[in-house]
């Protein structure tokens, strides 16, 4: 595992970590001569459990915060199991957008659930694993909703104010992990900001 690298996007609705991670992938497979494998994945996942999570979330089925967060903990562990663990494993840079911040934030400081409750099934679902990098994509909710140029789904029409904690939580745990979570100005055109995301992970991660 020690040159194998995880890697982790984080930022409210919009923010563009989708688009950013992809375009770090690319920057980083020709950086590393293509002679390491750098792989893009998502939570919550892109698969029938995933799907069957974001379905849940969507409808709304999960009534209790609990239930939301242990559903985005099931996945997250699944994906850990089947996917994250078994690539850093064969030396691969993993690129994740969204993770263990992802329900800090949002099931966190977002829907009011104690960060040591949040911690420990985190820690349950990643059996301990920490992103080498993670990048927060630092741009206020207010703006990057008005990024979004489709109809928002039932989690991006919550009120502001959820939104607007969540984003809160973000800058606190940047203040909490300075070494692993690096905040980007996200208020910028998207080649200035995918430069800079790619420079902090070279300077980071290959010093
Ligand atoms: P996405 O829109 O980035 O695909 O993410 C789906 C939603 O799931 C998004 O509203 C954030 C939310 N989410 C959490 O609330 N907690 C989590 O742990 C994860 C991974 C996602």
């Amino acid at each position: 595992m020690d040159t194998s690298k995880l890697i982790t996007f984080e930022g409210c609705e919009g923010a563009g970590k989708t688009t950013l991670a992809i375009d770090l992938g690319k920057r980083l497979l020709r950086h590393l001569n293509f002679e390491k494998p750098v792989l893009l994945t998502a939570e919550p996942c892109l698969n029938n459990f995933g799907l069957g999570v974001r379905d849940k979330l969507l409808s709304k089925s999960a009534n209790s915060k609990r239930a939301e967060l242990l559903l985005f903990a099931a996945d997250r562990a699944e994906h850990c199991h089947n996917f994250i663990y078994p690539r850093l494993d064969e030396g691969a840079w993993v690129i994740c957008d969204r993770f263990i911040d992802s329900s800090y934030a949002n099931q966190g400081y977002g829907l009011g659930l104690p960060l040591r409750m949040v911690e420990a099934v985190n820690n349950i679902a990643t059996g301990g694993l920490i992103p080498d990098l993670t990048i927060f994509l630092d741009i206020n909710p207010r703006e990057s909703l008005r990024r979004i140029d489709r109809p928002l789904d039932s989690i991006e029409n919550s009120d502001i104010e959820f939104h607007e904690r969540v984003y809160t939580g973000y800058k606190a745990l940047c203040e909490l992990y300075p070494k692993r979570i690096v905040a980007i100005d996200a208020n910028r055109p998207f080649d200035t900001v995918a430069d800079e995301i790619f420079k902090t992970t070279i300077d980071r991660l290959l010093p």
